[in-house]
């Protein structure tokens, strides 16, 4: 293309903000038909058997909903199926020898491994059985603390095999975290690795595994997988500690019947951070949350059988769990893994992938296609991106600048975008556009799914007219929606649905479920999602709470009191800053930095580590006490400052902003 097409491109690029599906996607989409919004709301709530009839059930359900204990909705329910079953066993009368896993590992001298369906079947078999034989029972929870490896994924689907629900801890967080999520879930089983590869050298995961072991309160069986090879740390294993391969070596062959599992049987736990300092286990179920999955990676993703699909979150969140795993295998399709970062050895490594497995789909964060824009289109140009077909973003808002990027020069104009808006406890894709149906809009994420009834409400309830500005809720139950938190439904109820529903009524309608998240609706119903209106910070895609941050960086020694605020970052969406005020005694510097990252990174991991530290005499308080984020917030951005009346003391606003913002 020449520079004078290219710059007109731009031009154009630049000033429109609505994009149809382009015509060569639209020809072979899964869905096309319009038709399918007023069809789902007219049949609701049986619209979901459309969901439900892409897998394969065991006994066949005899209610599709049951809501007369509202929030504690169940779906399918009398109905029976496998998780493992759908994703493997099904598929092998077909798919046997075609790949269910591609997986790339972050060293460019080593193999890429393939993991065809019939191979799949017999590992995860193998797997399965020697679990059982260590003790897993149906219904013991199995955590895993493991880096992206294919033992990860078929891991999970061991464990479904024989109805032992899994925890994935992502393997980035800290011992301390470990520990906590083990012994919340009183969970006995642990699979890790001994390590991974991280920008060329290796990690010693086997080491901060065994610091969290040491802190969980009873007795762990551990798995551990030889991730690292000659290149290991060399630590000997404990007697409660097993060789993964080892394990599989004493049960070859070995095959275990799947576990017939009712619909509502947990399928796995996933902890997630919240407005108080501990995270929160959130349930998900066999029936609902697997068509759900299934249905959205078929309606959304557009995944067919023979695609290859690409998606580059990392197992120990969500969207892993969902669209790299148990969606994308549900539908017997090729799904892509990839250990490392998108930067090693350089920053078009995600583009090689794409191009050596012709990818179909390619589905990233915001932050990553904005760190992908400031490396600059000559990566994405180096290599052939033709096969891609569709792309899709998650995790955080996307800034119609990156949008445009993004369509421009990764699917070359040529593939539909679905900016999917969800969150751990919906199990999957709410509000987005069907992409052979919908126009797209850069920046808004869409109208709620076919069935999905969200709306944008303000602060007591009532629903905002077209343009306006407010809260986001969900009006009726859906079948992926999470069902409790573990063993606490109180603080379910609390946590999701107090603020805006009866919660003395016995009545669905009464109920509206509240993911914490501010929007913006336009005239044709499009929802832009803001962010969290919660104390929630979202790094990188990564959801934080800013009160784990805070006990954290209060944890470190000399710290007497902190607020931790989520600041806008150019690439990470947000970053974290620290207001810390110190005990008498202690100085403020280099050192105290130091201890305070520190302190950080040992409760959480580094993904929390504050980007600022702001050490202050005070913090901006109410007359009743109460911390002023949103003015450090403010402040941190660069913004002017709000309303201050309601301040204690409004002078030390104006020194600390002086601080930070330097005038
Ligand atoms: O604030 C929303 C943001 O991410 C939160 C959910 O985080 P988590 O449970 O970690 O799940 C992330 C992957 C699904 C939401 O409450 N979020 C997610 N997707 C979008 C988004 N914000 C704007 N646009 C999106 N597409």
């Amino acid at each position: 293309m020449s520079e004078t097409d290219d710059t007109e491109l731009e031009a154009r690029l630049a000033e429109q903000d609505e994009f149809e599906p382009p015509e060569s996607f639209v020809e072979g989409a899964n869905v096309t038909d319009p038709g399918v919004y007023d069809e789902f709301e007219e049949s609701w709530p049986d619209c979901w058997e459309q969901a439900a009839d892409l897998l394969d059930w065991d006994e066949e359900y005899d209610q599709v909903l049951e809501d007369s204990n509202p929030p504690f909705y169940e779906w399918f329910t009398g109905g029976s199926l496998n998780a493992s079953h759908q994703c493997i066993d099904r598929h092998l009368p077909e798919r046997a020898d075609e790949a269910a896993i591609e997986w790339v590992g972050e060293p460019t001298d080593e193999p890429d491994r393939t993991i065809t369906y019939g191979e799949l079947y017999e590992e995860v078999n193998e797997f399965a059985a020697a679990l059982r034989d260590l003790g897993v029972g149906e219904d013991d929870v199995v955590t895993m603390y493991m880096p992206m490896v294919p033992e990860l994924a078929l891991a999970l689907l061991a464990c479904s095999r024989i109805g032992a629900p899994h925890s994935v801890v992502f393997a980035g967080f800290s011992a301390s975290a470990l520990a906590e999520r083990m012994n919340d879930a009183d969970s006995e089983y642990l699979l890790t690795a001994n390590g991974y590869y991280r920008r060329g050298d290796p990690l010693d995961h086997l080491a901060k595994t065994n610091e969290g072991l040491a802190e969980v309160e009873h007795d762990v069986e551990t798995v551990v997988v030889d991730r690292l090879g000659e290149d290991g740390f060399g630590h000997d294993l404990t007697d409660d500690q097993h060789d993964y391969d080892d394990l599989l070596a004493d049960h070859r062959g070995a095959e275990v019947e799947p576990v017939e599992r009712d619909a509502e049987d947990m399928l796995f736990l996933m902890y997630t951070s919240g407005t108080t300092g501990k995270p929160k286990g959130v349930k998900h179920t066999t029936g609902g949350y697997l068509s759900w999955v299934t249905w959205t990676s078929q309606a959304v993703l557009d995944i067919k059988p023979e695609d290859t699909y690409f998606c580059t979150a990392d197992i120990g969140w969500i969207t892993g769990h969902s669209y790299i795993v148990y969606g994308p295998l549900s539908l017997g399709t090729t799904t892509v893994m990839y250990e490392g970062t998108p930067d090693y050895p350089d920053n078009d490594r995600l583009w090689e992938i794409v191009e050596d497995l012709e990818a179909n789909q390619f589905y990233t964060a915001p932050t990553a296609i904005r760190s992908f824009m400031k490396w600059g289109e000559e990566y994405p140009n180096r290599h052939d991106l033709s096969s891609l077909r569709l792309l899709g973003t998650v995790g955080e808002p996307i800034n119609p600048k990156a949008w445009k990027w993004y369509y421009k020069h990764v699917g070359d104009e040529d593939c539909p975008i679905v900016d999917t808006w969800w969150q751990t406890e919906t199990g999957g894709m709410m509000v987005t556009t069907l992409p052979g149906v919908k126009n797209m809009k850069p920046g808004s994420a869409g109208p709620p799914l076919p069935g999905v009834d969200v709306r944008v409400v303000d602060a007591e309830g009532g629903e905002v007219p077209a343009g306006g500005a407010g809260y986001l809720t969900v009006h009726k139950p859906w079948p992926g929606m999470l069902r409790t938190l573990y063993r606490n439904d109180e603080r379910f109820i609390d946590e999701y649905w107090a603020v805006y529903s009866d919660t003395d009524s016995d009545d669905p309608e009464d109920w509206v479920y509240f993911p914490e998240d501010g929007a913006k609706v336009d005239d044709d119903g499009y929802i832009t999602v803001v962010g969290r209106v919660d104390d929630v910070v979202n790094v990188s895609g990564h959801r934080l709470g800013t009160m784990e941050i805070e006990s954290a960086v209060v944890a470190a020694e000399g710290v007497a009191e902190a607020a931790v605020v989520g600041a806008d970052h150019d690439v990470k969406g947000e970053a974290v800053h620290a207001y810390v005020i110190l005990e008498d005694g202690h100085e403020a510097g280099e050192e105290m930095r130091a201890r305070i990252e520190e302190s950080v990174e040992d409760a959480i991991g580094p993904i929390a580590r504050p980007e600022r530290v702001v050490f202050t005499p005070e913090l901006p308080k109410t007359r009743s006490g109460k911390i002023m984020r949103r003015l450090l917030e403010e402040i941190s951005d660069g913004e002017e400052l709000g309303d201050t009346s309601t301040l204690r003391n409004p002078d030390v606003v104006e020194d600390i902003r002086q601080d930070v913002q330097g005038d």
